[in-house]
């Protein structure tokens, strides 16, 4: 199979635009006043649910002050600067998107309480830390764009200290084929779904057991709904940046979750042997 990492850099860079993000963010409030990562969650947190599945991740993960928490896929970093604010610890985000860890940096610079988050670019499958560098990591809607998803969990357990958390929260296979494009890739090469139950076995493989698991299809459907983007409704907030083709890509994730094709699903995980729930 061909390389599908400069299909992915080219289908998240391409559509970027900080300059329309700019603009967004200046009709919110001028340039020297900082906003909050709430304020700013509808434009950087790219991921069903937006804001709420992210508070609800950060509830679940039980990350405390101090520690040093490691986004994965970090994309333009609303979900760094979030778990930063409310858990006041520090975050490093990594993106394979040069583009995306740019944006992120500029808005690192538009919001306040960001001094302990840093973003850079690197592969999830190599990353550039130390064994045992941090507390938890997250991964938000990134593991369906990687292949090798047993070289993915290994690859967090091994720079996750000793009973380290990674908190997911992902999108997976459920009855039927996706139809494409979607938010992550526009057509099945980019894409690597896995099911709810093959993607708990590849993270258990990698030495992690369950601490809890959350279906959220039922409220990722119903929050698409109240978006109006089954109507494919141009209002919404990502599409700011990322381009108004994102408004039909998500209007498929919203048929694929009705129609029962895909299911969104949030877990925490622990390193270290557990009993199966
Ligand atoms: C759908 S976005 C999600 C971004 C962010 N986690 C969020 O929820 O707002 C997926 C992100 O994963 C990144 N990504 C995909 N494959 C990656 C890899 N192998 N290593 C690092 N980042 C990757 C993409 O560049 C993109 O920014």
């Amino acid at each position: 199979m061909a390389d599908p990492m400069p299909g992915m850099r080219n289908h998240y860079d391409g559509r970027l635009s900080i300059e329309r993000l700019q603009l967004v963010l200046d009709a919110l409030a001028p340039h020297d006043q900082r906003l909050s990562p709430e304020q700013t969650s509808p434009f950087d947190q790219f991921h069903t649910r937006g804001l709420a599945a992210t508070l609800d991740l950060v509830e679940m993960s039980g990350i405390t002050a101090g520690q040093k928490v490691l986004d994965i896929g970090a994309g333009l970093g609303g979900t760094a600067r979030l778990v930063a604010a409310r858990c006041r610890c520090r975050v490093v985000g990594i993106d394979l998107s040069e583009r995306f860890v740019e944006a992120a940096r500029y808005l690192n610079g538009r919001t306040a309480k960001t001094q302990g988050v840093t973003f850079q670019v690197g592969d999830a499958l190599g990353m550039p830390f130390r064994n045992g560098t941090f507390d938890a990591a997250l991964l938000q809607h990134v593991a369906m764009n990687i292949e090798d998803r047993g070289g993915l969990y290994d690859e967090v357990a091994r720079v996750l200290m000793p009973v380290g958390r990674l908190a997911i929260h992902d999108v997976v296979l459920r009855d039927g084929e996706p139809i494409y494009p979607l938010p992550w890739a526009p057509s099945g090469e980019m894409s690597f779904l896995l099911t709810a139950k093959a993607t708990w076995d590849a993270i258990e493989r990698a030495g992690f057991h369950l601490l809890e698991w959350r279906d959220e299809s039922a409220p990722s459907m119903r929050w698409l709904e109240q978006l109006g983007l089954a109507k494919r409704d141009p209002s919404f907030g990502l599409a700011a940046a990322l381009g108004p083709e994102l408004v039909g890509y998500t209007a498929n994730l919203a048929r694929n979750l009705s129609d029962g094709r895909l299911g969104v699903v949030s877990a925490v995980f622990q390193l270290g042997a557990g009993a199966r729930g």
